[in-house]
C-alpha cells in the first residue's frame, strides 16, 4: 500500500469530477465570455460576501495580484515569518510589486495583534510605508492552525487603525470553515482582498479565486494578464472547482477526524506533535529526512519541510484503511 500524507495538493481529479469537466460549458475568458467561469467567480464572490471575483490559475498567482493591487513600489507587507509568500513564491513580492516584507513571529502561525502593531513603523522619510497586512488561514507551517474569526478582526482592526489595507490568504480557508462551523463570510468580512484555492483540499486540479470590491477588480485582471494568467476555455477547470465546492467541502470534516486519529495514533508510539486544527501534523523529531525517507521506504510518503520538521497531510485520497495503515508503519520504523 502507498499512503501519500506529503500535501493536500496531491490528490487526483474523481472520474465524476472529470465527467463534469468533460461537459462544461466554456468560453473565451479573456473575453469574459466562459459561462462557467463567470458562475464560478459568481458563487465564490457570494459565498464570501464580497462584490467581485477573479479566477486565476494558482494560489501563488492569487497572493501576487492581491499584493500588487494593494501597494505600490517601496512599501511594507507585514506578514507572519512562515507566511506563504515570504517562503514559498520564489521572491514574488519584491518582483512584481516591488515591497519589503515585514516578518511577525506568530504562535503556531498565529499572530498575536499587539505584535502587528508592534512591527507598524510611524512615518518616518527613512521608513518604508506599511501599506498591508495579509494574514494566512489556515497557517500551513504553522500546523494547519486555524485564526479564528475574532483574531482576524482584531488583526485588520490593528492595520486599518495604521491606514494599511489587509489580505487574507485563504488558501486553505475552507477548512477553518468546516473546523470551526464560523461561515466563510465572516472570516473573509474583515479583509480587503480574500483568496481562496481549489487545488487542495478541495480537490480540483487547478485554481484559486480572488474576492474583493468590484472596484479593484480591473486592477487585479490587468495584473493578471500581465503575469500570463489570462486562461481562454478555462471554464474545463473552473467547473472542477464549481463541483468540489458542492462536493468535496463538506467532507473536509473527513480529513480533519483522520489528521486527529493519525496523531493520536502518533503520540502513542511517543511522537511529538501540535494536535491538529485541521488537515496537517507537523511531527519535531531531530531526524527528519531520515525519518521521511524510512517512511518512504515503507510506502507512507511525507515531507521533511525542514532538518527537524516532518509534515504530513490527510486529503481526499487518503481512507481510514490508509491511516492505520500508516501509523503501523510509523510504529516499524520507530524499532
Ligand atoms: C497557504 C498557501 N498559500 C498559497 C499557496 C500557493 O498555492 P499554489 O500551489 O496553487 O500556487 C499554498 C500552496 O500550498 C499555500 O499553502
Amino acid at each position: 500500500m502507498i499512503v501519500d500524507l506529503r500535501s493536500d495538493t496531491v490528490t487526483r481529479p474523481t472520474a465524476a469530477m472529470r465527467a463534469v469537466m468533460a461537459n462544461a460549458d466554456v468560453g473565451d475568458d479573456v473575453f469574459g465570455e466562459d459561462p462557467t467561469v463567470n458562475r464560478l467567480e459568481a458563487t465564490v464572490a457570494e459565498r464570501l460576501g464580497k462584490e467581485a471575483a477573479l479566477y486565476v490559475p494558482s494560489g501563488t498567482q492569487a497572493n501576487q495580484i492581491a499584493i500588487r493591487c494593494l501597494t505600490e513600489p517601496g512599501d511594507e507587507v507585514i506578514l507572519e515569518q512562515s507566511a506563504h509568500p515570504f517562503l514559498y513564491e520564489a521572491g514574488g513580492p519584491a518582483v512584481i510589486s516591488g515591497v519589503t516584507l515585514r516578518l511577525v513571529p506568530g504562535v503556531d502561525g498565529v499572530m498575536d495583534p499587539a505584535a502587528v502593531r508592534a512591527a507598524v513603523r510611524p512615518p518616518n522619510v527613512h521608513h518604508t510605508v506599511p501599506r498591508l497586512l495579509s494574514v494566512e488561514n489556515t497557517a500551513n507551517r504553522g500546523g494547519g492552525t486555524v485564526t479564528s474569526v475574532a483574531r482576524c478582526q482584531a488583526l485588520s482592526d490593528v492595520a486599518r487603525a495604521a491606514g494599511m489595507n489587509t489580505h487574507l490568504d485563504g488558501a486553505r480557508l475552507w477548512n477553518a470553515h468546516v473546523a470551526t462551523g464560523d461561515p466563510l463570510a465572516d472570516f473573509a468580512a474583515p479583509f480587503d482582498i480574500v483568496n481562496v484555492c481549489f487545488s487542495k483540499g478541495l480537490g480540483a486540479p487547478v485554481g484559486s479565486v480572488l474576492v474583493g470590491p468590484a472596484a479593484l477588480m480591473p486592477k487585479a485582471r490587468r495584473v493578471r494578464k500581465m503575469l500570463g494568467g489570462g486562461m481562454r476555455q478555462a471554464g474545463i477547470l473552473a467547473a472542477a472547482c464549481l463541483y468540489a465546492l458542492d462536493h468535496h467541502l463538506a467532507r473536509l470534516a473527513d480529513d480533519h477526524a483522520r489528521a486527529l486519529r493519525l496523531w493520536e495514533g502518533l503520540t502513542a508510539l511517543g511522537y511529538s506533535a501540535r494536535r491538529p486544527d485541521t488537515n496537517m501534523i507537523y511531527i519535531t523529531t531531530p531526524d527528519a529526512h531520515a525519518l521521511a525517507a524510512r517512511l518512504g521506504e515503507h510506502g507512507v510518503r511525507c515531507i521533511a519541510l525542514a532538518a527537524d520538521q516532518v509534515r504530513l497531510v490527510t486529503h481526499l485520497d487518503v481512507d481510514d484503511a490508509q491511516v492505520e495503515f500508516a501509523v503501523g508503519v510509523f510504529e516499524w520504523v520507530r524499532g
